[in-house]
């Protein structure tokens, strides 16, 4: 079949090069000019592992453009992945889907809107309506939302846990599903709104995992238990499983914290208050904060000291620092009056006023007073952390991702702290 793809950002990028892979033919259109440059000669705009080889290898199936018409010309399906950003109130700003939507020229053929962009319950509806009202009625629609993570984003496709197709009319769901032919994976057929809610609620979920074992890794902590041997405790049960339950200095990324806020939006529009959610999202502000409590308690002071944070990106494999809990703590640190030094492989600092960015985690640590561990990057379980500790000026290690062995960063000379584990 022939795609066209509307925006290329990770969404976007991925869904195209895994339909290119699964034989179709796929143009990638962007309104940015420099994206789609860079892409034409090959060059990849976001750091996503294995997505630059399957680029590569579907290079002859694969367009880029800023066109509208060379994207549509002869496609069957249009996928809509661009950003729904947050707007002031909590809303899903949807201005993006709604250019693609008003965008989208008349053509003597029917063709299928597929949704990828997370939006609001109500808004295949909204667009359903905007069309008709365009006399565009043999224009199909289906939500078929996107269940990726980054980093994992073209396994999480191709080997997805299910594909979830919401549509208005039979025929059109049977074509996406057709689509995903070569994909091994039970497919979950809804209605539109059902297939909305199914993307908002699976990150809920996920989201209110996270804040639950953080919540109680904070009474670990107050207690004397350590939540990593309490999430290995609870998550063998099979009606809880062990996904999602890793204590830390709280969720980060282009989802989550995005994702809760409309949902909680949604929900509060239709006068309902989510009051789950709602803890969830303020638990999650208070655990990003927590490690300044940590820091203040082992540093009497934070004005004047020297902080390294290891680790920019929300999570591991990814350059995205959008909503990032490092963010938050160079913020607070800055404005305690101490210093932060911020080394990480693939992010980069540029434009965070007061930050110093270095190259390695050595030159992090030297002569700091204290160091955090912001995000599991695989190279900081490899450090040379025996070298590292009389380096600094305070040995100090706050490792907010608990992924250190306590008992052995304490016998190399670090005062040691984590995310609810008894302290030394
Ligand atoms: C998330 C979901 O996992 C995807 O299924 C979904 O498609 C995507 O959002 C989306 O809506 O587009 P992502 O934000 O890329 O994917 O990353 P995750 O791996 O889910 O991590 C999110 C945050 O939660 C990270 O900051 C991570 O450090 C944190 N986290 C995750 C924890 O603190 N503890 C955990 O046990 C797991």
């Amino acid at each position: 079949m022939k795609i066209a793809v509307f925006g290329a950002g990770y969404v976007g990028l991925v869904t195209g090069a895994c339909f290119a892979d699964l034989g179709h033919d796929v143009v990638v259109r962007d309104i940015l000019p420099d994206r789609i440059e860079s892409l034409r000669r090959g060059e990849v705009p976001i750091y996503e592992p294995g997505l630059d080889e399957l680029l590569q290898r579907g290079r002859e199936r694969l367009t880029f453009t800023t066109e509208v018409a060379q994207a549509i010309d002869g496609a069957d399906i249009v996928y809509v992945a661009v950003g729904t950003p947050p707007t002031y109130s909590g809303d899903a700003d949807l201005s993006a889907v709604w250019m693609v939507i008003d965008e989208l020229p008349r053509v003597d053929r029917r063709i299928v809107v597929v949704m990828k962009s997370t939006v609001p319950v109500g808004t295949g509806e909204k667009v359903r309506h905007r069309l008709d009202e365009r006399r565009m009625t043999d224009v199909g629609y289906v939500s078929n939302p996107e269940f990726t993570a980054e980093g994992t984003a073209v396994r999480d496709f191709l080997h997805p846990d299910r594909i979830v197709i919401g549509a208005f009319e039979d025929a059109d769901g049977e074509l996406v599903e057709r689509l995903h032919a070569g994909i091994d994976a039970p497919v979950v057929r809804a209605d539109v709104a059902s297939a909305e809610m199914i993307k908002l609620a699976a990150n809920a979920a996920l989201m209110t995992r996270i804040s639950f074992i953080n919540e109680i890794a904070n009474v670990c902590e107050a207690t004397g238990a350590d939540v990593v041997k309490v999430a290995e405790g609870i998550g063998l049960d099979r009606r809880i499983g062990p996904s999602f339950l890793r204590a830390g200095i709280g969720f980060g990324g282009s989802c989550f914290p995005k994702d809760s806020l409309a949902l909680k939006q949604l929900a509060a529009n239709s006068g309902y208050h989510f009051q789950l959610l709602n803890a969830v999202i303020e638990v999650n502000e208070l655990q990003k904060r927590r490690v300044i409590g940590k820091l203040t308690e082992r540093l009497d002071r934070l004005r004047g000291t020297t902080v390294a944070l290891l680790g920019l990106a929300f999570k591991p494999d990814t350059d995205d620092t959008r909503e990032s809990p490092a963010l938050v703590l160079a913020g607070r640190l800055i404005a305690e009056g101490a210093s932060v030094r911020l080394w990480d492989p693939v992010a980069t600092a540029d434009g965070l006023p007061g930050v110093t960015q270095v190259k390695s985690v050595s030159e992090a640590l030297a002569g700091a007073d204290a160091a955090v561990l912001v995000t599991e990057w695989p190279e900081l379980r490899e450090a040379d952390w025996a070298a590292m500790c009389s380096t600094m000026r305070r040995p100090v290690f706050i490792d907010g991702r608990n992924m250190l062995d306590p008992a052995e960063m304490r016998r190399l000379g670090y005062v040691y702290d984590a995310i609810g584990r008894a302290a030394s």
